[in-house]
């Protein structure tokens, strides 16, 4: 066993364990106490010369305070090298300041981050305008997976019709839906989306009548649902037959996840960077490929 732990919230104990078992190390708990108040009592049980903590950022406002906690233990307890695993990022949308007098959230929580830790980890980052996740963490070693060929390696297995289309709701998506589509051997389109609110989107499609062919909808981040949502009756209304969601993460509540499925989506598919009922996709063979080097084993 090398003396390389990975650290985890319950939040993210499955799939850090998962990790864990590929690398030949261990999953250590990180055990958080609430006070009445609300603060959190942050213990971890063990601390080596190496260390990663596991955390996916969804619901970020009390994980990022605790995961500072966190960190803050390791080092404490004899990390000098820390490693983030945050397979979903937060804040990584609001790039700049639209509006006098906002904060620009990505450059804030970057800087916390990058105070934190020596190497940090995540996968389809949602970045606008700063391509590179390095510009987002300068001085800091970032590095950012891609969950496409987990995706399409899923999807392939399911051996789905072979004229099936691969949609993405905005230009946004492009990426992912290029690489999915190229992979599994089928026609990519995206659409071109307008917001009109935090949950409200208009959609508009490249394309005329579907006849009935199926279509596999893909997207970095479903939040509200409503992209989704939209998308799925803009195909509809162009005659698609199943529509079928892969997302890699799956931030959306029941709620939203009942009209995705009134709208039309047959199967919602979503990676395991957010642990969530729809995930089906796993990324612990992508995180520990990359984790490897930290163990010291490199077979
Ligand atoms: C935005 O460009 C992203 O790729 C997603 O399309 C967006 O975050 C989804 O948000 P919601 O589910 O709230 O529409």
């Amino acid at each position: 066993m090398s003396g390389f732990f990975l650290h985890a919230f319950e939040h993210g104990r499955r799939e850090a364990a998962k990790i864990a078992r590929r690398l030949g190390t261990r999953a250590a708990p990180i055990r958080v106490h609430k006070f009445p108040d609300d603060e959190s009592l942050v213990t971890v049980s063990q601390a080596d010369a190496r260390a990663c903590i596991y955390c996916p950022l969804d619901r970020p406002n009390a994980r990022l305070v605790e995961l500072m906690l966190a960190a803050d233990a390791l080092r404490r307890n004899g990390a000098r090298r820390l490693v983030l695993v945050a397979p979903y990022l937060c804040y990584m949308r609001q790039d700049m300041a639209f509006h006098a007098g906002e904060a620009v959230a990505q450059q804030a929580v970057s800087r916390l981050l990058g105070s934190l830790f020596d190497r940090i980890v995540t996968v389809d980052p949602h970045l606008h305008r700063v391509k590179e996740i390095s510009s987002v963490f300068p001085g800091t070693e970032a590095e950012s997976l891609s969950a496409a060929p987990a995706i399409a390696a899923f999807v392939k297995a399911k051996a789905l019709p072979r004229d099936m289309l691969v949609a993405g709701p905005d230009g946004e998506s492009r990426q992912w839906v290029e690489q999915i589509g190229a992979a599994l051997g089928c026609e990519s389109i995206v659409g071109a989306k307008r917001r009109l609110g935090d949950r409200n989107v208009a959609i508009e499609f490249p394309l005329h009548l579907l006849n009935g062919r199926a279509v596999l909808l893909v997207d970095d981040i479903v939040s509200s649902g409503g992209t989704m949502i939209e998308a799925i009756r803009g195909l509809k209304r162009a005659g698609a037959g199943a529509v079928r969601l892969a997302v890699t993460h799956a931030l959306f509540d029941p709620a939203a996840e009942k009209h995705m499925r009134e709208a039309g989506a047959e199967e919602i598919w979503s990676s395991d960077s957010i642990p969530h009922p729809t995930n089906a996709i796993p990324l612990a063979d992508l995180l520990a490929a990359t984790l490897r080097r930290e163990t010291g084993v490199t077979s």
